[in-house]
């Protein structure tokens, strides 16, 4: 049997990522509780991981015990400003408490300032008869969003220094205004494309407001980076259907960062202060769709997204374990940013029996020590996530953590993939050993003779 190790540069960050809304629980004052109240969801958050009542300690503990170096949290901007004219100092001391927490065991930790969820007032602010639209279709959310930000940061910079500044801005413009899966649940791709172009400019407000209060912040925000494959390379049209759902996509915020132009399939748009505002690019992997024309779809602008037959499924089909995405991913972030740092800010799979998630973690972490082999400056890696959550409008039928969670009694279970994870986290590598032991099933495929 070939022994072998891949190990990676001293100082990476190993870690876990989550979202306040997912763990925390009782989050009553956002846009997702009310869409989880009118019956948008599979299942309500309630405790959720049960973090806002302190359980947080006890999952910072598994984390650091099974050695991990870092994680990636986010605050809930409702919690911190439950209205537009009174701060919450109670909310911020405990995220301040959480962050301490972090660093009494040993982890640096990453902190999002939005990860999907809006406040309430937010939300409903603006007036669409005069055409101002709601919440980020509005251009007034950004001075609104920067100062928030301001008053967070002063609170919490004594304990970080990295910084994301909103997750995903993609989805949270895609879901919300043209699949309609998250709040407020439209259709409408103009109106996406205008939301995307306000997060960009939140964003930039942002970054240079961290700046100024933090010189020495590293700052960036978390691309969901899909890479699109056509059904049939040698047809124009599913080649066509697939530039075009790429770009859609993924180019839209990297665009508008690389030249102050939002570059999107239905137009551009200018927000010139964005031009070079980041420190580092987050990658949020997670699979590939592979694309094809399909005229049954006029919804979809006539094309279809789906994993191959022979895929490697996660159990409600939602992911497909694709490795060398990861690897596609990172080869397009330094080919775009040349010399960015790179942190992976989220890469996992929904497994309540661990039968996939030992593989899918292995051959990710694989195709990342290539990247690095070619000296692309990936620096760390979070896991999606350290405890099963709440999985947005999917509720609780989804399960990535690598501790399993009854919501019930709050039970913890301990799956296998914690302790590979572990084993990977203390050695900076992944070994033939860890692979022959965890994951067996793909030994031959990792190590050809
Ligand atoms: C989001 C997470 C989510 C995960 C798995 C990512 O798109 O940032 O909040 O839980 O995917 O669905």
């Amino acid at each position: 049997m070939p022994a072998a190790s891949f190990h990676f540069p001293k100082g990476f960050l190993w870690g876990c990522a989550t979202a306040a809304h997912q763990v925390e629980g009782n989050n009553t004052n956002n846009n997702w509780y009310r869409w989880e109240q009118e019956g948008r969801t599979k299942h309500k958050s309630g405790l959720a991981c049960d973090w806002w009542g302190g359980r947080w300690k006890e999952d910072f503990d598994r984390a650091a015990e099974a050695g991990q170096n870092a994680h990636r949290l986010s605050v809930e901007w409702s919690r911190i400003q439950p209205a537009p004219d009174r701060w919450d100092e109670e909310a911020l001391e405990r995220y301040r408490a959480m962050l301490r927490g972090l660093h009494e065991r040993g982890m640096t930790p990453l902190v999002s300032l939005h990860h999907f969820t809006d406040p309430l007032w937010v939300y409903e602010m603006g007036d669409p008869s005069t055409g101002s639209g709601r919440g980020w279709e509005n251009e007034a959310v950004v001075p609104l969003f920067e100062k928030f930000v301001r008053k967070t940061v002063e609170a919490l910079k004594e304990y970080c220094t990295l910084w994301c500044t909103i997750n995903e801005p993609n989805v949270y413009a895609l879901s919300g205004y043209l699949s309609g899966d998250f709040p407020p649940g439209k259709q409408d791709n103009k109106l996406a494309m205008r939301v995307l172009a306000n997060l960009l400019r939140g964003h930039a407000a942002a970054y240079r407001a961290i700046h100024e209060i933090q010189p020495e912040a590293r700052v960036g925000y978390a691309l969901h980076y899909r890479p699109q494959a056509p059904a049939h390379p040698a047809s124009p049209l599913d080649r066509l259907m697939r530039n075009i759902r790429y770009s859609g996509i993924n180019l839209g915020f990297p665009s508008g960062i690389s030249t102050g132009v939002m570059r999107t399939p239905l137009g551009n748009f200018r927000v010139p202060e964005a031009k070079g505002t980041q420190d580092y690019l987050g990658l949020n992997y997670y699979s590939v769709d592979t694309v094809a024309f399909d005229l049954r779809r006029p919804r979809e602008l006539f094309s279809r997204a789906y994993y191959p037959k022979e895929a490697d499924l996660s159990p409600t089909g939602f992911i497909a374990n694709i490795p060398e995405g990861l690897f596609q991913s990172i080869r397009w972030a330094q080919h775009t940013y040349p010399n960015l740092p790179i942190l992976i800010t989220e890469n996992g799979v929904e497994d309540p029996d661990d039968r996939l998630r030992p593989r899918y973690l292995a051959q990710h972490i694989h195709q990342m020590w290539r990247a690095v082999n070619f000296n692309w400056p990936v620096k760390g890696y979070f896991h999606w996530s350290l405890v099963d959550n709440f999985e947005w409008e999917r509720g609780w039928t989804q399960r990535f953590g690598l501790w399993g969670l009854d919501p019930e009694t709050q039970q913890r279970i301990r799956r296998p993939s914690v302790d590979l994870y572990a084993a990977i986290c203390r050695e900076n590598g992944l070994t033939s050993e860890m692979v022959q032991q965890y994951c067996p099933e793909v030994f031959e495929k990792m190590f050809p003779d």
